[in-house]
């Protein structure tokens, strides 16, 4: 945990912002996988983490902004609980590390929130996204299924505090970029034709744990690097293949690393490999060349955008002005998803929020294919921390499809797309922290180009 005056100093701006009424927050359970007692890896909600710092099940608690009191909800470990758990310290002396003294038994809450109901104080309270959370909230609030309304000044609130990234929370981040570059490097150095996907995700996963991370999402290891989240790694790495790993670590803090890599299989690139391949690092680059505070994030996708149509126009898979084609949408037939997302304690940090907030602050979003993949669009701020990960995709159903609809003929020569179905995909994903002046990468640098892959294979 972070000291102590870091969770009371969140809260106090979080009140000013919100104003009134009380605040709810429902931090996680444990969640059978297939019987009660055999849990999955418990993981603390993320605002609860922000707010209270405490990563342990069956808590909740409120802040009423009216009478001035911060409370945290939950039961004292009995007697069972320590002879299969150890011996731990009490709730209290817990919460007193976020500066939290008020600490009252779970079963309480019920009474303060239909309390506050009757006397039609406004509880705000977050979107869910676990159905037990949905289960409690209905409860606690007496409402009937589909009737929830999240408050909207306290998503706002969460999201504007949690986009600017503390010194702290910087250094923890990069924390996990770092574990996560090793974790990329890991698997460009044991990478053999013949290999199983699997052996590549078990090495690199081997990386996080042993420095005491986990994971910050299910790791791609794939040969099919044209689907976008692939999470089979059964296949055989065959020579003349690329394997694309998306990876991760999370701290034990929370705070996630998010990157990408696309290795060849034999020692180097083929030259057909490195065409494609060359397009992306140079979307990739002038990405990161235009970041910097003011410059909206929709503009930046639009141009890592417009290089891989010139890419592919110079090829002959593209033809016409790029400019247009991007407008069209005809890129989205090889870049169907957006360039980059927010990252912190989430991995896509607060999507459990809305996206609409978080990375468009409540601009409303595209609807076009392609274009409405993307997270973050609005101008870049001194401390937000987020990806750079633009990719190149051969998807034979979406060209086929495409090709029969004839859809952006004036864009793409569909005789020649045929020739790269089987190509299959490229992204390389990289972790920025918008600065002052401009862009500072975080973690240690994996290799990008195919001349640096080639280094370390
Ligand atoms: N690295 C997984 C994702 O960004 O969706
Ligand atoms: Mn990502």
């Amino acid at each position: 945990m972070f000291a102590e005056s870091t969770y009371t100093q969140r809260r106090q701006e979080l009140k000013k912002a919100v104003g009134n009424g009380i605040l709810l927050f429902l931090g996680n359970d444990e969640s059978g996988c297939n019987y009660a007692d055999n849990t999955y890896d418990f993981r603390q909600d993320s605002t609860f983490l922000y707010y209270f710092g405490l990563p342990y099940a069956g808590l909740s608690a409120i802040i009423d902004i009216d009478n001035d009191r911060e409370i945290i909800f939950g039961d004292e470990l009995t007697i069972d609980d320590i002879v299969w758990m150890g011996s731990q310290p009490t709730l209290h002396e817990k919460a007193a590390k976020a500066g939290i003294k008020d600490v009252r038994p779970a079963a309480e809450i019920e009474k303060y929130i239909s309390a506050a109901v009757a006397k039609s104080v406004p509880v705000h309270y977050l979107p869910t996204y676990r159905a037990e959370h949905q289960l409690k909230l209905l409860h606690l609030l007496g409402i009937k299924p589909g009737t929830e309304t999240p408050s909207i000044p306290f998503i706002r609130a969460v999201v504007n505090q949690r986009n600017h990234k503390s010194a702290e929370e910087i250094a923890e981040i990069e924390r996990a970029c770092n574990v996560t570059a090793d974790m990329h490097m890991t698997a460009m150095r044991v990478l053999r034709p013949g290999m199983r996907e699997c052996e590549i995700s078990a090495a690199l996963e081997a990386v996080a744990q042993a420095a005491g991370c986990r994971l910050s999402f299910p790791t791609i290891a794939t040969i099919n690097g044209q689907t976008l989240h692939n999470h089979y790694h059964g296949n055989i790495c065959q020579p003349g293949q690329m394997l694309l790993v998306d990876a991760g670590a999370e701290t034990e803090m929370g705070y996630a690393g998010d990157m990408s890599s696309t290795i060849c299989v034999d020692k180097t690139f083929t030259p057909r490999q490195k065409s494609i391949y060359d397009i992306q690092v140079a979307s990739h680059l002038a990405a990161v060349g235009a970041l910097k505070p003011g410059v909206p994030f929709k503009d930046v996708y639009e141009l890592s955008c417009r290089v891989v149509c010139e890419g592919l126009k110079n090829l002959g898979i593209m033809k016409g002005d790029p400019t247009d084609a991007v407008e069209a949408g005809a890129h989205a037939m090889f870049y169907p998803c957006g360039l980059g997302h927010m990252m912190g304690l989430d991995v896509h940090d607060m999507e459990n929020l809305g996206e609409v907030w978080v990375g468009y602050d409540g601009q409303p979003k595209s609807t076009q294919f392609g274009r409405k993949s993307l997270r973050l669009a609005r101008p870049l701020e001194p401390g937000f921390v987020h990806t750079i990960e633009p990719g190149i995709y051969f998807i034979p159903e979406l060209i086929d499809l495409w090709r029969g609809q004839k859809k952006f003929t004036d864009f793409i020569n569909y005789d020649e797309v045929e020739k790269w179905k089987d190509f299959s995909g490229i992204r390389n994903e990289e972790d920025y922290l918008i600065t002052e002046t401009g862009a500072r990468r975080l973690g240690k640098k994996i290799p990008l180009t195919t001349e640096e892959v080639e280094a370390l294979r």
